[in-house]
């Protein structure tokens, strides 16, 4: 069976249920995580798939059916979870920033808990004192990731405890008898360089020690797949191997066997997501082609946002002039989604398909503009399956409450 999705399949979808449209392939999913199992065959070690980067109840669904766990960032997310089937034992909740009322709602739902402030650690002694294992992020101090607006773990980044804070750490478990079961370092998005997990495990290490009831080392997300053509990812065969002999060396040295875990996103959901859009607009210009489509970023930000780079593909015109032009949306300021780009000629009425849009595309749109989010469509077993309607005029008025004068 083909992991891709193909122009045919495409067109078919942007003809039954238009455009702009959010299409995934639910087999490339299960491909990406045995992909993931295969390599770690042999090591113990457990997947948490980041679902920040996609939160759709069918692509929770169908995570859950491949037998993956779920690692979420918002207490809702831990609710959508569990809506979708997931149970406590295979979510895992990494908090950043929040009140002391999502980590008591958290516990109250049974999940796993990674805390990643002192204040936050404090308040969780007082109330639970050792009754529930607990997690804590570390801020390692190590510049990570693809670019600085995703990287985590440097030493001016807001995630986790210093850790040159583990005094104060050891104070606070100390006086309320914490067990902390779990480290957890996440250093950014896009880490090509398997030896940056080792950098971790190496601080992990340091670090057993201290903490006896230690049980698991959680080196987050992060991994990176190709955008561009021949774009290399992380070598997760080469990752699985390191990680291997480390824990095989964490076992020698403390008689004691670890487990590892990772929380993946990009890696599982990226390349199975394609934005479909037509084209508007051709707006021939002394210096400049625009091709304006009926998306922008309020559907995928990412170009605009971190200046990532997504391929795009003419369906209607696929062997049409190579040209070169700027792909632009139809948001009313600056609104990119390529720059200076060959792409076969575009027509108005053209489709054009942006790939490797899976990943934080949906998940990070908006009504900017009082324009709608796209409908999304799942491929599963052949099927193409509505997993979202198309936003509505009623969507954007549903919570409004206008003034009655
Ligand atoms: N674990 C933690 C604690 C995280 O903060 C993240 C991502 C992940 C796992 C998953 O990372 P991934 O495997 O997806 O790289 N919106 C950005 C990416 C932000 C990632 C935020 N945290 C983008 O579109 O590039």
């Amino acid at each position: 069976m083909s992991l891709t999705i193909s122009n045919e399949q495409l067109q078919a979808a942007a003809s039954q249920y238009g455009t702009p449209l959010y299409m995934y392939h639910a087999e490339k999913i299960t491909a990406q995580y045995q992909q993931l199992q295969n390599a770690f065959e042999g090591v113990y070690a457990r997947f948490f798939y980041a679902c920040k980067a996609l939160t759709n109840l069918a692509v929770l669904q169908h995570v859950h059916s491949i037998g993956c766990n779920i690692d979420c960032s918002s207490i809702n997310e831990v609710y959508l979870a569990l809506k979708a089937g997931f149970n406590p034992e295979q979510i895992l909740y990494t908090s950043n920033g929040i009140s002391f009322e999502e980590i008591e709602a958290a516990v109250e739902a049974g999940v796993s808990v990674n805390i990643d402030s002192l204040s936050n650690l404090e308040k969780f002694g007082k109330a639970y004192g050792s009754r529930y294992p607990v997690g804590i992020r570390l801020r390692p101090n190590i510049m990570a990731g693809g670019n600085l607006k995703i990287s985590t773990g440097h030493n001016g980044s807001k995630f986790g405890i210093p850790i040159e804070q583990l005094t104060e750490i050891l104070t606070i478990k100390e006086h309320y008898k914490l067990r902390i079961n779990c480290l957890h370092v996440h250093t950014g998005s896009e880490i090509k360089d398997v030896e940056v997990f080792i950098k971790v495990a190496d601080i992990f290490y340091d670090l057993v020690p201290s903490f006896p009831d230690l049980q698991v080392l959680d080196m987050g997300g992060g991994f990176k797949v190709p955008y561009q053509e021949g774009e290399k990812g992380t070598d997760i065969p080469l990752l699985a191997k390191r990680v291997g002999e480390v824990l095989n060396k964490f076992e020698k040295s403390y008689g004691k066997k670890f487990q590892v875990w990772f929380e993946p996103g990009k890696y599982l959901v990226s390349e199975c997501g394609y934005l479909i859009t037509s084209v508007n607009v051709i707006k021939e210009t002394p210096t400049v082609i625009f091709a304006g489509v009926n998306s922008g970023f309020n559907h995928l930000i990412r170009p605009m946002f971190y200046e990532a780079y997504h391929h795009i593909k003419n369906l209607s015109n696929p062997n049409g002039k190579v040209k070169i032009y700027a792909v632009t949306g139809n948001i009313c300021e600056t609104d990119n989604f390529a720059w200076d780009r060959p792409i076969n000629e575009i027509r108005e009425g053209d489709l054009l398909v942006i790939e490797n849009a899976g990943a934080y595309g949906f998940e990070m749109g908006s009504n900017y503009n009082a324009r709608f989010l796209p409908a999304q469509v799942l491929l599963r077993d052949e099927k193409m399956l509505l997993i979202r309607k198309r936003d509505t005029m009623e969507d954007l008025l549903k919570n409004q409450i206008g003034l009655s004068y």
